[in-house]
Order: structure tokens, then sequence, then C-alpha cells
């Protein structure tokens, strides 16, 4: 009882003189906090101006901060706006800043901060950026940004908010930029939203949100420029669900659950330039408006093209339904920079009229099973870059001039061989770094599990800047393919199984120094040998620099014939794969294995000789003894004289 007293009294009498101390610091020593942290004048963002920066993270003594309210901002002399940030520093609670006109920035990113103090910057009136990313924040309140009218921006990504009362920004009319990504937020919080008058920038991705409804009042909201609902649990978009006349430009819609998208519904915007409505479950087409220059639509399950409007640039309609090309008499696609469309079930590619922007098409997995026609010079006189990957291609040919960069052919599991002339076609276009004329192209074809042959005229007439045939069925390769020295971008022949013979030699003596001289010596690590046997696996590389056309050498000849005909020669024996340790090891052994050998022979010799002695002594003291019975007498008198 005594003791319990005894120690309440201790901590009282602690308590009281910690207050004490506490109390004398606040108001004589604040900390210094460029004592703390890292200060320094740097350029602002913009970089028109400099600004005093402040840093404090997890590697600075910031233990001794504690709620920040103690710190004193560093002197000022030049009077240069402030920008703080206190980084992973374990602050759960936020204090009030003492007062300073010069901040303009400050980020708590990465603390836990649940709660924080009334008026946490009723002191910093000038501020204008604000980060309370990655922290615990459950809820916030008005009093959170009273007095900081001329917020510009506000981050409140990465918390744990959900629910918003109608007043909560009430005090943010200049507010530009909100980040409310990655919160636990079910509903839109239309009512806090309201007073944000001039927000450009919402985003609202990676939440919890079902319902998709804006503010009606056509005043709120009004200077909104860019939307972003994306990862959140919305199922459908009626006519209802934007406010008339809004001028959101950008609108970010992917990754829902929308399966139904009302006719009208985007009838409304009258600015919007992007859309973005990937990766949702939508089936029926909807009218887009015509401002509309970026249409995202991947993954969905369109069975139609939807009818875009004339200034239409980039369209991505990958992994849908679709079984045919657009109609060309309802769209104008003058306009069209980027069309994908792989990943669906076209066939043909009928068009009649050019695309004359058009500078990457991607067609790859669909139907395809020979290259269209249409795939020319004269419908796609700007084509920078032609995706066919996965398609049933069997046979390779373009039948009229196509210029273009890049050309992917890669997993085409039907093709077996590549004929005469089926690249003749294919020109390059564009300029080099120096501003030369390029007449290379850039050709992959990789990945194609049954490619075995590439006919020696395959690229009459053109050149390549870059070829990719890896991981092909390939075992021979001609010289005459290409002129090599071109294509100084990269050949990679890697992961096929060439085989090692004479015809070879030149991918040794011409391609790999190249290959070293261009800076693609990563492209000779699996440049190895199918075949013959007793070569299989070895790289390539193993005879370069070799004095004698090393593959062309008596020991592969004879091998080779050996495949063929009875005699076999032993692949080990003369193998280069025998390094010089293998020797060595098995010298020691055979030396280790004589020299045991000898051992026992020499072991049994001796032990023989030893019985044989042993045997010969017993004998001889048989006798000694058989003669001391005999003359015992004689002997001890013989003792007995010595004596004397
Ligand atoms: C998308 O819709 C199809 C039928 O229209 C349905 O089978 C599928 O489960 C839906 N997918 C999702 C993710 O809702
Ligand atoms: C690869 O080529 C060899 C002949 O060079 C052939 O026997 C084999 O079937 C081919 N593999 C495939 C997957 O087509
Ligand atoms: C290869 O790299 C070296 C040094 O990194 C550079 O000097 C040389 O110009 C490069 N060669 C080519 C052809 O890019
Ligand atoms: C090949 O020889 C050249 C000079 O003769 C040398 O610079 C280069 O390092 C050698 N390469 C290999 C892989 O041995």
């Amino acid at each position: 009882m005594l003791l319990k007293y005894f120690l309440s009294f201790l901590f009282l009498f602690k308590h009281v003189i910690g207050q004490d101390e506490l109390v004398t610091e606040s108001v004589l020593n604040l900390k210094q906090v460029c004592d703390y942290c890292t200060c320094s004048e740097i350029s602002d963002i913009e970089s028109s101006h400099l600004v005093l920066n402040i840093l404090c993270s997890e590697f600075d003594r910031t233990a001794e901060l504690s709620d920040l309210d103690k710190i004193a901002w560093p002197p000022n002399p030049n009077g240069l706006k402030i920008s703080a940030s206190f980084e992973g520093i374990g602050l759960s609670t936020l204090g009030k800043l003492p007062p300073n006109s010069q901040v303009e920035t400050l980020k708590f990113i990465n603390n836990g901060i649940k709660t924080y103090w009334p008026d946490p910057f009723s002191d910093t009136p000038t501020l204008k950026r604000l980060s309370l990313s990655q922290n615990d924040l459950v809820e916030v309140t008005p009093d959170l940004f009273t007095n900081i009218d001329y917020l510009e921006e506000l981050d409140l990504s990465y918390n744990k908010l959900q629910n918003f009362n109608p007043f909560d920004f009430k005090h943010l009319k200049h507010l530009k930029r909100l980040n409310l990504q990655s919160n636990q937020i079910k509903k839109i919080p239309v009512e806090a939203l309201q007073p944000l008058v001039a927000l450009e920038d919402l985003d609202l991705s990676k939440n919890g949100i079902y319902d998709l409804i804006l503010p009606k009042d056509t005043n709120a909201l009004s200077g909104l420029k860019r939307l972003s609902l994306s990862g959140n649990r919305i199922r459908s978009i009626v006519k209802s669900s934007f406010p008339v006349d809004n001028n959101i430009e950008l609108l970010d819609l992917s990754n829902n659950i929308i399966e139904i998208v009302e006719e009208d519904s985007f009838l409304s915007f009258s600015n919007l330039r992007e859309l973005n409505l990937g990766q949702n479950n939508i089936t029926l087409v909807f009218s887009l408006p015509v401002t509309l220059q970026i249409a995202i639509l991947k993954i969905n399950t369109l069975y139609h093209w939807p009818k875009f409007p004339v200034g239409i640039k980039y369209i991505d309609l990958s992994y849908n339904r679709l079984s045919e090309v657009y109609d060309e008499s309802v769209v104008n696609f003058e306009s069209l920079e980027v069309l994908n469309i792989g990943g669906n079930q076209i066939k043909e590619m009928n068009i009649e009229k050019k695309l004359p922007n058009l500078y990457t098409l991607d067609l790859s997995y669909n139907l395809i099973a020979e290259i269209p026609k249409t795939l020319n010079a004269q419908f796609f006189p700007n084509l920078d870059e032609l995706r066919l990957d996965g398609n049933p291609i069997e046979t390779v040919y373009f039948k009229n001039i196509l210029a273009l960069k890049r050309l992917y052919m890669n997993e085409l599991n039907k093709l077996v061989v590549v004929d005469e002339k089926a690249f003749s076609n294919v020109v390059g276009r564009g300029m080099d770094e120096g501003g030369e004329e390029l007449n290379c192209f850039s050709l992959y074809l990789s990945n194609c599990p049954a490619l075995t042959e590439i006919k020696e005229g395959a690229f009459d007439g053109t050149s390549l800047c870059t070829l990719d045939i890896s991981k092909n069925n390939l075992s021979h390769l001609s010289k005459n393919l290409l002129d090599w020295s071109i294509a100084t971008e990269g050949i990679n022949l890697q992961h096929n199984p060439w085989h090692c013979s004479c015809d070879m030699q030149w991918v040794v003596d011409d391609i790999l120094p190249q290959l070293y001289y261009t800076n693609n010596s990563r492209l000779m690590d699996d440049l190895r040998c199918g075949s013959p046997r007793g070569y299989e696996g070895l790289r390539l590389v193993h005879w370069y620099n070799w004095t004698a056309q090393a593959m062309c050498s008596d020991v592969l000849d004879l091998e080779r014939s050996g495949a063929h005909g009875n005699f076999m020669m032993e692949p080990s024996s003369e193998s280069p794969r025998v390094s010089p340790l293998t020797l060595i090891l098995a010298a020691c052994i055979i030396v280790s294995l004589l020299v045991a050998i000898a051992l026992t022979v020499y072991l049994v010799k001796t032990r023989k000789k030893y019985r044989i002695r042993q045997a010969a002594m017993k004998r001889k003291r048989q006798s000694d003894l058989d003669l001391r019975h005999s003359n015992g007498v004689q002997k001890e008198q013989f003792s007995a004289l010595n004596k004397v």
C-alpha cells in the first residue's frame, strides 16, 4: 500500500516537473527546424524563382520535433517562399504550425497522421499546396482548412476517408486540384464538392464508388476539366450522370464494371477530348461527343464500332469482339493517328479510303490469314508502325509497296516458311538522328515456333535496320539474305536451333564483330548451336576470334558425315567442351589410381615376404630350442665360465 502511494507520488512529481520543462521550453527554446532537417535554397518547380526548401525525413533527428508545434521557422532574410516536407517521420498528430507568412507548400507524406489540432494552418495563410497523402485520416473537418483560403492543391490520397460533410471544404474557394485517390469513398461527395467553385482536377480513382452521380447544380464544378473515377465499382452510365453543358475535357472511367452506357450519356459534354472506358464490360455502342479526340475502349465486349466524330485522333478498341473493320460510309478518319484494334476477330481489312495521318496501326491477335492488300503506302502514307503479331498468317507477302519504320510479326504460329520476295515491297521511312533519309525498317519476327526457313530472296530489294528472328525454329541462315552491315540497331538470332557447320561460319566472321561494334553484344548471350550432335547448346561466340575458320574444320566435317554415315566420331574426345579443368581432374584421378595399385602390390608383396621370414624365424627358433635341450649341460658350464 505504502509502495503504491510512493509510486504515484513519484509519478506526479515527474509529471509536474515534465510539464514545467515543457512550458519553459515552449516559451524559450523553440526547435530550430534547420538544426534537425535539411534546409536549402533551390529553384521552384517552374524554376522561375528560388524557394527555401526544408526537407525532414526519417534520416533526420526528427523525433524531437514531436507535433511540429514547437518548431521555429528558419530565418528568411530574402523573404523567399518556403516549401517544407515532413516525410515518413512518424507523426501521428499534426500540431498547429507556428506563424509564417512565406510558407507556400507543406507536405506530410507517409506519416501515421490520424488526428490534428484545430486550425493547424491558420497561421500560415499563404499556403498554396498541401499534401497529407499516405496517412491514416478517417475524416476531415472544416477546421483543417481554416484561414488557408488560397489553397490551390490538396492531396488527401491514400488515407481512410469514407464520408464527407457538406461543409468540409467550404473554405477552399480557390482549390484547383483535389486528389482523393485510394481512400474508402463509396459515394461521390456531391455536397462537399459544391463549394469548390474553382476546381479543375478531381481524382476519385481507386475507391469503392458504385454510383455515378455528380452535382446537378450547373454552377457547381463548372470549371472541372479532368475527372478520374477509374478503379471503382460503377455499373452504369446514364444521361443524367453528368451536369448539363459541363466543361470536362478528360474523363477516366476505366477499370469499373460498367455494362450499360445509355445512348445519349455523353452528349451533355461540350468539351470532352479524352474518354477512357477501358476495362469495363460494355457491349452496346453509344454516341460520342463531337469534340472527342482520344477514345480508349479497350478490354470490353463491344461487337460493333461506335460512331467516332470527325476529329478523332486516337482509337483503342483492342480486346473487344469486333469482327469487321469500320464502316467507311459512316466515319471520317482523316485525322486519325493511332488505331489499335488488336485482340478482336477481324479477318479482312477491306477499305477504300486512305488514312492520311495514321502512324500506328495495331492489328495483332486477330484472325487475319494473309497480309491484307490494302496495307500499302497509298492507303497509309504516313505509317510508322504496323503490328500483325499473333495472327494465323501462313504466307507472308506484301503485295503493294508499304513504307514504315517498324513491322511487328511475332507469334505467328502457323508460319513455317518465309518465301522469296515476302518483304520486297516493304521499305523504310523517316530520318535518322543526323537528319539522313532512312531506307531501312525494323522487323520483329520472333516467337514463331514453326518457322523453319527464311528463303534467300525474302528481302530482295529492301533493307533492314533491325532484324529480330529470335525464338524461331531456324537452323540455316543465308549470308545473302540481307546487307547485314546496315542492320546496326541489332540482329537478334538467339534461341534458334542453328546448325553449326561451315555454312554458318559467316555469322561468326561478320555478325559477331558487328554486334560487338554496335554495342549489341547482349544479343550473343543465347546465340547457340542446335546441331550437329555434340554441339547442341554451344555458343557461337565460342569460335569468335579463332584464326582458322573453326566451323569449317575437319572435326566438324567428320562429325557431320558421321551423323549421316556409319562412322561416328566420339564427340567427347575432341569436343571443345572439355575444359582444361576437366583434363587436370581426369589426370589426377588416373595418377592416384596408379599410385593406389602400386601401393597395393607393394603391400601384398611385403606381407608375403614377412610371412616367409616369420616362418623361417619360427623354424630357426625351433631348431635352436632343440639344440639347447640336447646341449643343456654344456650351456650351463659355459655360463658359469662366463661369470668367472
Ligand atoms: C461481362 O458480361 C458478360 C456477359 O455480358 C458476363 O458473362 C461477365 O461475367 C461480365 N464480366 C464482369 C466482370 O462483370
Ligand atoms: C522444327 O524444325 C525441325 C526440322 O528442322 C522439325 O523436325 C520440327 O518439327 C520443327 N518444330 C516445329 C515446332 O515445327
Ligand atoms: C558504343 O558505346 C561506346 C561507349 O559506351 C560509344 O563510345 C560508342 O559510340 C558506341 N557505339 C555505337 C555504334 O553506338
Ligand atoms: C577479339 O579480338 C579483338 C582484337 O583482336 C579483341 O579486342 C577482342 O577483345 C577479342 N574478343 C574476344 C571475345 O575474345
